[in-house]
């Protein structure tokens, strides 16, 4: 725990002293209630989140993302990718749509081009390396090919992996494609993008992996893996598959083509044929992957050279298929909670699992009972906080009164807001404080962290479209007030 508030403080301070090291992470969007762009970036920045990877192009979140200091990796999507690698004027489009129309107000700083093209889509491979030329050159025309670098991402799986790294070289199946990859990498000043999780590798090892391996625990020196060709000291499956990647680099000769780390993480829970997908497990693989990177230890092979990293990845995506472990890579939930305990900042230093520093979001008490009423329509109105909790059989309801409703919707409101700075306002009646204000069976948000979201799985994961329906007509007795309440805080933190 304390592990993660101080790499999220390393976080912020390496990224602002050495541009060379920095964590990023990536936002998918399968979720079945997606934050807003707006809410996303808000989490970000309460996160001090200073690098992210899309896995597109999504206009509303390129636009959140603009003005704020945040470095973007946008992706084209593997089903554009046909069209882009036969077509120079596709490419020149796609950019000028994707790209030109965002920077240089988002900070947009390189384009990955598909996803694990080679061993997921391997008919679009042929035409891989020419989508990336075409749309190198169209940012050449607009003059951005020094800002913007064009990469692609790779599975570990392209690497004919076998320890030791040194022995490591690619699939000679890809060699053809790979060759004419790495030279327009090497020829734009480009890096190599690679996806790597030690989870999978873990999993599939049948137990010749240990388990502390993976998680970058400290082995004793008798277990540490040593190549016997470079004699090498491996500690942990991260430095083994990035030194892989450079061994396999370099037997292509190769040797300045910088490694950056696309995707690596460790999911929080899966069945039972999952064990490992823990919580203790994700924390522990995400702490000591951030404090490895934003420490610049290198690997092995190239000690004291950053692998920057994206970390896979921002929120649980409850509607992405397969085993229940896929759907919980993330560190937050929908509504900015941590899965597991990371430090949040924003409205002062808060922690998620700490109660010394946990806030919530109230009513004020003897604040006047309009207010309080119509700051409650406009909580779960407009301020889209799924208020069906506090329906009549539901487990908010009791008390019923203004005041009780009105604190568990502002509460929503504020967590779903990251915490940030002037959520918890509410026109003057709202108010912050540290006691937990549940009570059973009504969980707040926010309180005990991630347990809260998994009372019962629906309590507070609405679905888009539940918000109005959870909304009590009661609850809208002025539409003329509440919309000249809406103005007021719109202006005050919309
Ligand atoms: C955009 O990101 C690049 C790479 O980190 C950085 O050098 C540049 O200063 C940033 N530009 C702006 C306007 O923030
Ligand atoms: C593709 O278009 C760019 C302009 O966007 C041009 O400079 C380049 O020569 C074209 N490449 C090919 C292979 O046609
Ligand atoms: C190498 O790639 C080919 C083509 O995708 C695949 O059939 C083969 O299984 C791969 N070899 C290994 C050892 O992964
Ligand atoms: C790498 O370089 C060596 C020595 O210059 C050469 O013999 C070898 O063919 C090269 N390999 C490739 C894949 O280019
Ligand atoms: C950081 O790197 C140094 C060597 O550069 C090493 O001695 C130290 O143990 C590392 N710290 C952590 C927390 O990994
Ligand atoms: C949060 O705190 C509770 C109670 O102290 C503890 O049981 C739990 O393990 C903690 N969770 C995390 C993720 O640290
Ligand atoms: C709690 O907050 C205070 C003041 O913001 C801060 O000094 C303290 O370090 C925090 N405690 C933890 C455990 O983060
Ligand atoms: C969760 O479901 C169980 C059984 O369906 C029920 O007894 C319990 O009261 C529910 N808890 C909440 C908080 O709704
Ligand atoms: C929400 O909307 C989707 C389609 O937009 C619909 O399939 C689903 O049944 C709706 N859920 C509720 C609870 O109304």
């Amino acid at each position: 725990m304390d592990l993660l508030i101080l790499v999220f403080v390393l976080l912020v301070s390496a990224s602002s002293a050495h541009e060379d090291a920095f964590v990023g992470v990536n936002i998918g969007t399968e979720l079945s209630d997606m934050p807003s762009p707006t809410q996303v970036v808000a989490l970000l920045k309460a996160q001090q989140i200073h690098h992210v990877r899309l896995f597109d192009t999504d206009r509303e979140m390129l636009l959140a993302l603009a003005n704020t200091g945040i470095r973007v990796i946008v992706s084209v999507p593997n089903d554009q990718l046909l069209g882009i690698g036969q077509s120079n004027a596709t490419a020149a489009n796609w950019v000028s749509h994707n790209i030109l129309a965002h920077v240089p107000a988002t900070n947009i700083t390189s384009i990955a081009v598909g996803s694990e093209v080679l061993t997921t889509l391997p008919n679009a491979a042929s035409i891989l390396v020419s989508a990336m030329e075409f749309i190198h050159s169209a940012l050449v025309a607009s003059g951005l090919d020094s800002q913007i670098k064009v990469s692609t991402p790779h599975s570990s799986l392209i690497i004919q992996f076998s320890f030791p790294p040194s022995h490591a070289f690619f699939n000679y199946s890809w060699v053809p494609v790979m060759a004419p990859l790495l030279k327009f990498l090497q020829s734009t000043g480009s890096f190599f993008m690679l996806n790597v999780y030690p989870y999978y590798n873990y999993r599939q090892s049948n137990g010749k992996i240990a388990l502390d391996y993976a998680l970058f625990r400290p082995l004793p020196p008798n277990k540490e893996a040593v190549d016997t060709n470079t004699l090498l000291h491996y500690t942990n499956v991260f430095d083994a598959i990035v030194d892989a990647a450079y061994f396999s680099l370099s037997s292509l000769n190769v040797t300045n083509i910088p490694v950056v780390v696309t995707e690596s993480g460790w999911p929080s829970k899966g069945d039972s044929s999952d064990p490992d997908a823990t919580l203790d497990n994700a924390n522990t693989y995400n702490s000591n992957l951030i404090r490895h990177v934003l420490n610049t230890t290198g690997t092995p092979k190239h000690p004291g050279i950053a692998i920057n990293t994206y970390i896979y990845e921002l929120y649980n995506e409850d509607l992405r298929s397969g085993p229940i472990f896929e759907k919980n890579w993330g560190l937050f939930d929908a509504n900015g909670v941590p899965v597991y305990s990371l430090h949040l900042t924003g409205s002062g230093t808060l922690l998620s699992n700490d109660t010394t520093n946990q806030t919530f979001c109230v009513a004020k008490e003897g604040a006047d009972r309009k207010l309080v009423q119509a700051a409650l329509d406009w909580a779960c109105g407009p301020g889209k906080v799924d208020c069906s909790p506090l329906l009549q059989g539901n487990p908010c309801y009791e008390p019923d009164t203004v005041v009780a409703h009105a604190s568990y919707a502002f509460d929503a409101y504020y967590h779903r807001m990251a915490m940030a700075e002037g959520t918890c306002n509410f026109n003057g009646v709202a108010t912050i404080t540290t006691k937990d204000p549940s009570h059973r069976p009504c969980i707040f948000p926010g309180s005990h962290g991630r347990n809260v979201n998994f009372i019962n799985g629906t309590l507070l994961a609405p679905s888009s479209n539940s918000t109005t329906s959870g909304c009590h007509s009661e609850y809208f007795y002025s539409n003329i007030f509440m919309s000249s309440l809406i103005v007021l805080w719109g202006a005050a933190f919309l």
